[in-house]
């Protein structure tokens, strides 16, 4: 599906709430699923990816509810999952396949997980090896790496485990396979990876332990239910941030931000370069801390971004090289070769289209460079199929001359099912 934007002319304006946390509302379902009595989540993510996290689950056997934002699970502990008679599709979701894989190591019956086309390409040894190595059995295209994948769990032993890559996914799906394995399950990573599941599992009374970069958990706990209530995502609400800062007249509340310091990269990235933005209202909701941004439009200069921070803004780098655009001077990213591993190779993506719109910026092995300031210009884009490169591209129409048409914009949903209607709702 074909969407146009044109070149918004009097700023954007007013007050929005972001809708729930694609990470959180995964992981709530889930957690919900395996854990003893019943779940309720407030905030959920009607959004395609977790959607596909729901229905897997009840392939599962897992009796689950979902009803707009509202979520309601009976979870009978692990015993309640059974061997589904069909196919377990995720979809266009990552992280349905890794954290589902972690869970399913453990289940003493046969599942096969497939995906889309996207999800075809996507690595998937980093999980299906140390789960091997925990004793699941796995196979699959490109041995075991690649979906279809069929997974035969139970009796899986405990692993000391360093994984190469800072993923969440990896570090949850292992930590997962963890709480069913006999012995202490570590984990250690590169750099500090988002750090929900640690704190969802505490929620669900799991007893997790966290030095630095190692995490771990003991075998044979069980996880009980509850009332979980999920931020806004702020992977969702940097779009809008963007649109604050580069378009000229504007001044945007967004409400209800998750800022748990673990997804915070897009926040400092936008002080470093002199952003108006002001955090206001912090609280803890569920052990995830909250807040309310009010951007405005912004002088920007150009930056470095590379190291520990990668972990902390990787789904934001699309947005953020747009961002770039509109900022005095070159901005440099490194060390973010994960880019080439998400719904597209956004490396190759987020330079390619926004190439089309007249942007000077260059692809690097693990980044990109980009040299601002420069005007961009209305042109037809496409999103891949990736969410974030979509959205990407109509926030650069409201700053482009003429129209943007991004094609595939269907894709959005995966993540932010009501982005155009938010985007519009802030332009008078
Ligand atoms: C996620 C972790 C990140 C992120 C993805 C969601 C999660 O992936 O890019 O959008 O919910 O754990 P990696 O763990 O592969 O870095």
């Amino acid at each position: 599906m074909d969407q146009t934007v044109q070149k918004v002319t009097n700023g954007l304006q007013g007050t929005i709430t972001i809708p729930g946390d694609k990470s959180i509302s995964h992981r709530a379902v889930m957690f919900g699923a395996i854990a003893n009595g019943t779940t309720t989540v407030e905030g959920f993510l009607p959004g395609e990816d977790c959607l596909s996290t729901i229905s897997c689950f009840q392939k599962l056997g897992v009796s689950i509810q979902q009803n707009d934002d509202k979520v309601t699970i009976e979870g009978k502990g692990y015993a309640g999952l059974k061997e589904p008679v069909d196919i377990l599709d995720v979809g266009n979701s990552g992280t349905t396949t890794r954290l589902m894989l972690g869970i399913l190591a453990t289940l003493p019956f046969h599942c096969v997980v497939i995906g889309d086309s996207s999800i075809a390409k996507r690595p998937m040894s980093r999980v299906t090896n140390p789960l091997r190595e925990m004793g699941a059995k796995i196979d699959g295209r490109d041995n075991g790496n690649l979906t279809p994948l069929s997974i035969r769990g139970g009796g899986t032993k405990a692993i000391q485990f360093e994984s190469k890559v800072a993923s969440a996914q990896v570090k949850s799906c292992i930590l997962l396979a963890g709480l069913q394995s006999e012995g202490e399950t570590v984990v250690s990573e590169p750099h500090v990876s988002r750090d929900h599941t640690e704190r969802m599992l505490r929620a669900f009374g799991v007893d997790v332990k966290q030095n630095g970069r190692t995490t771990s958990v003991q075998g044979g706990q069980q996880l009980t239910g509850g009332h979980i209530v999920v931020p806004g995502d702020i992977s969702s609400a940097a779009f809008m941030l963007v649109a604050g800062a580069i378009v000229p007249n504007s001044s945007i509340t967004l409400l209800n931000v998750g800022v748990n310091p673990t997804r915070t990269g897009i926040i400092d990235v936008l002080q470093q370069m002199g952003a108006n933005l002001v955090i206001e209202n912090e609280r803890t909701i569920n052990d995830e801390p909250v807040a309310d941004l009010t951007i405005s439009t912004s002088s920007l200069k150009g930056i470095e971004i590379s190291g520990d921070i990668i972990p902390r803004l990787i789904d934001e780098i699309p947005v953020i090289a747009l961002l770039a655009t509109q900022a005095e001077g070159k901005t440099v990213i490194k060390d973010a070769e994960e880019l080439k591993v998400k719904e597209t190779n956004r490396i190759d993506t987020v330079v390619s289209e926004l190439l089309k719109l007249g942007a000077s910026i260059e692809a690097t092995d693990d980044g990109m460079i980009i040299y601002g300031k420069s005007d961009l210009t209305g042109s037809t884009v496409k999103s891949y199929g990736d969410h974030r490169i979509g959205m990407t591209m109509a926030i650069a129409g409201c700053i482009a001359t003429g129209t943007v048409t991004v094609q595939e914009s269907e894709a959005i949903a995966v993540s932010y099912p009501n982005f155009f209607t938010q985007l519009q709702s802030l332009q008078k």
